[in-house]
């Protein structure tokens, strides 16, 4: 889940889910192996989902959470976007698969197409440490203007704490640094999201998570 920026397909640089394009195919089975399903479970049980929301995931890769989100709320009307086409037609395939209306669309989170004050809640799982601080800002300053008054972002990322198994790394790696859960709030609160607060912890094979919760007035 680290590396170096990768420009495959897009005009801008981004990371992709393995780092590194040509280890995508290997996404899923590591994800399987990390335990990623149970901690997609305990975001989706933090993040106050009710019938008919409009729900988007940031960063969706090849899909896995939403199509978690899909089958405990069929009737949840699900936008995923990443900037890797590789990733999204994963996604896809996956979704017509298990019969799962889900849409996935190419877009940044930097970058969202959409309108202001069109989305109840946004979700975002290992998905902010791969982004840089400016576009980290850009991607919640977008979470803002597309929720509506009283929507929530609830998100899970790597623990950048030293004391975490990822804050190990965290001297050599900037994206990690800047998941310390305090800077992290502060991007929040710069973005002009409020109630945003820590929402717990959990951990997995690899490393330590940490949830996060903020809302749009
Ligand atoms: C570790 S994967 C997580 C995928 C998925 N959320 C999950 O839980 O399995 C991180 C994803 O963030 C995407 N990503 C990187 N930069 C991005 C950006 N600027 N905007 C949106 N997504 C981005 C990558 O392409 C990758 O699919």
């Amino acid at each position: 889940m680290t590396g170096q920026p990768n420009t495959e397909h897009t005009r801008q640089p981004y990371l992709p889910a393995m780092g590194k394009h040509w280890l995508l195919p290997l996404y899923d089975p590591f994800s399987r192996l990390a335990g990623v399903g149970r901690l997609h479970g305990q975001l989706l049980d933090r993040a106050n989902l009710r019938p008919g929301q409009r729900i988007l995931e940031i960063g969706c890769g090849t899909g896995n959470l939403l199509r978690t989100l899909g089958r405990r709320h069929p009737d949840a009307d699900a936008l995923g976007i990443d900037p890797d086409p590789g990733a999204l037609r994963r996604a896809r395939r996956k979704a017509a698969r298990s019969k799962l209306r889900i849409r996935y669309e190419q877009a940044f989170a930097g970058e969202l197409p959409l309108p202001d004050d069109s989305i109840d809640r946004v979700l975002s799982a290992f998905m902010l440490h791969h982004l840089d601080d400016d576009e980290r800002a850009r991607a919640l300053g977008e979470v803002r203007r597309v929720l509506r008054p009283g929507g929530e972002l609830h998100v899970i990322d790597i623990d950048g704490t030293p004391s975490g198994r990822a804050g190990g790394r965290a001297h050599r790696n900037a994206r990690i640094a800047g998941s310390l859960p305090e800077r992290v709030l502060a991007a929040l609160a710069d973005a002009g999201l409020t109630d945003s607060a820590v929402n717990g912890h959990s951990k997995a094979r690899l490393a330590r998570f940490v949830f996060y919760r903020a809302e749009a007035r």
